[in-house]
């Protein structure tokens, strides 16, 4: 079996769920406690042992490639006033020369066009896949997790959790042919299916892997719902040619375009940062407690 080397990141999406914020910075760009989400999906593949990102940008996103670019003005800086703690954070972001490209997304024509839009980097091999907006905080990360599944089954393989029903027709959803509780071999995937007409509670979550089929059915693949070119479709367009399976991702996944979600992440990876931990839980327990605070009015993001 051909290794997982490379790993596509799109990041070209509009973030219409976090304006006002992203009218001018990237969703990626957020911070978990210190570090952009984005970074949280780089660490992840390369503790899967990815050795090359694909990244798909767009339009006002070029604060990404600083984010992962060597910084010499800022290191020297740094270096010269003896802040060695500081200079490896700011390094810690760097990725090194020749193991990751930016490519653009000219419009945000869906999750599958950005795919299709880094298939010369991708070449013939097989490849993952991280949405950077779904954040987990799990104990083996979650594309290491589908690298062990992925030795057994082969062929393209999608990480699954189980949603409540009436939330199906927010999801793709698997129609499984068996299922052992851990991996389920798929005979098709719906995308967005209403709870009655729902295969499964099996919905995709934002990691995959993927054969290069995926970028021949993408070529010819026409938009699907909200007449996006759907990730989705063209894995479904594979099957027959290509086993699809689904593997449960054992972890907290947070999707960090819901703004519940990235305060919610906030507040989990803080409490698990040892230096952060006691003052971040002190400060909570106040402010829940805090009647004078919880009275006072706040903006919203409602327009009059
Ligand atoms: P989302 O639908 O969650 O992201 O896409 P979005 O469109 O940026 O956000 P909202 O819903 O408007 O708030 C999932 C992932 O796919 C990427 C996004 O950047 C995100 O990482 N994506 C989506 C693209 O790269 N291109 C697209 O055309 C669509």
């Amino acid at each position: 079996m051909q290794p997982v080397r490379k790993a596509v990141i799109p990041s070209a999406g509009l973030g219409t769920r976090s304006l006002p914020a992203t009218k001018s910075i990237p969703k990626e760009m957020l911070t978990i406690v210190d570090r952009p989400i984005i970074q949280y999906a780089v660490e992840e593949a390369r503790a899967a042992g990815i050795e090359v990102l694909i990244f798909v940008t767009s339009r006002g996103k070029t604060s990404l490639e600083d984010h992962f670019d060597h910084q010499a003005e800022l290191y020297s800086v740094l270096q010269g006033r003896g802040k060695s703690a500081q200079l490896a954070q700011a390094r810690s972001s760097e990725i090194a020369a020749g193991r990751y490209a930016f490519v653009r997304q000219p419009e945000p024509m869906g999750l599958g066009h950005a795919v299709w839009c880094a298939r010369q980097f991708i070449g013939n091999e097989p490849f993952a896949v991280l949405l950077p907006d779904e954040v987990f905080l799990a104990s083996v990360p979650p594309l290491k997790q589908m690298l062990q599944a992925f030795a057994t089954t082969g062929g393209n393989l999608v990480g699954v959790r189980e949603v409540p029903l009436h939330m199906t027709n927010r999801y793709g959803i698997l129609d499984p042919a068996s299922d052992d509780g851990h991996i389920a071999a798929a005979r098709d995937l719906v995308e967005k299916p209403e709870p009655d007409v729902a295969p499964s509670r099996l919905s995709v979550i934002g990691r995959y892997i993927l054969q290069p089929d995926v970028l021949d059915q993408l070529d010819r693949q026409p938009p699907g719902a909200g007449g996006e070119i759907q990730l989705t479709d063209a894995i479904a367009g594979t099957i027959g040619r290509q086993p699809l399976h689904g593997v449960r991702v054992a972890g907290e996944r947070f999707d960090c375009g819901d703004c519940t979600q990235l305060i919610s992440a906030n507040l989990a990876f803080s409490l698990r940062r040892p230096e952060l931990a006691t003052s971040v839980r002190a400060a909570a327990e106040r402010i829940l407690s805090d009647a004078v605070v919880n009275d006072i009015q706040v903006p919203t993001a409602r327009v009059a």
